[in-house]
């Protein structure tokens, strides 16, 4: 199972839901993070959210900013996506029906009243932010790994 998380820069939310998600993932899953603009390639994440990460013991320091490819929408099997926007933008860059089908809102795995709803940008934001935004994202990674138990 190979699962991206893509948000608008790739340096703040989905690098985050990458190493949260990886350090719940047993070993046969891949998970990496992209970006719809390139404007930040090559970067490391947001130092906001590499300190976040950090207060809750995982470490996403090493990462890098790329753009999605595509590639992707061939490698990976899911495809979950931070906010509307982005959501748009990735369906918009998918071929066929196939691809289309690997493509979801984030936070649409939840059950409860965060389904539906967005991963809020915190880029303009403070730390405050960035810790809010932590827990939306590993409410939303639990709800993906129980989903996809629930279907395998
Ligand atoms: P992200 O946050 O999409 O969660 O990585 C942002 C990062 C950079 C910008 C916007 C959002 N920006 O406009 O540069």
């Amino acid at each position: 199972m190979k699962i991206l998380m893509v948000c608008l820069g790739n340096i703040c939310r989905s690098p985050l839901a990458e190493g949260i998600m990886k350090s719940k993932l047993p070993e046969n899953f891949f998970v990496d993070s992209v970006g719809t603009i390139s404007m930040h390639e090559g970067e490391h994440p947001d130092k906001r959210a590499i300190e976040t990460a950090a207060n809750h013991g995982v470490d996403i320091s090493k990462q890098r900013s790329r753009p999605i490819a595509n590639s992707d929408f061939e490698t990976f099997d899911k495809i979950y996506c931070m906010d509307t926007r982005v959501y748009e933008d990735v369906v918009s860059k998918s071929k066929n029906e196939e691809q289309r089908q690997k493509i979801s809102l984030f936070l649409d795995s939840t059950e409860n009243n965060l389904k539906n709803s967005e991963v809020p940008d915190p880029y303009w934001g403070g730390m405050n932010d960035f810790e809010h935004v932590f827990q939306l994202i590993d409410k939303g990674c639990d709800a993906i790994l129980n989903q996809l138990k629930t279907n395998n």
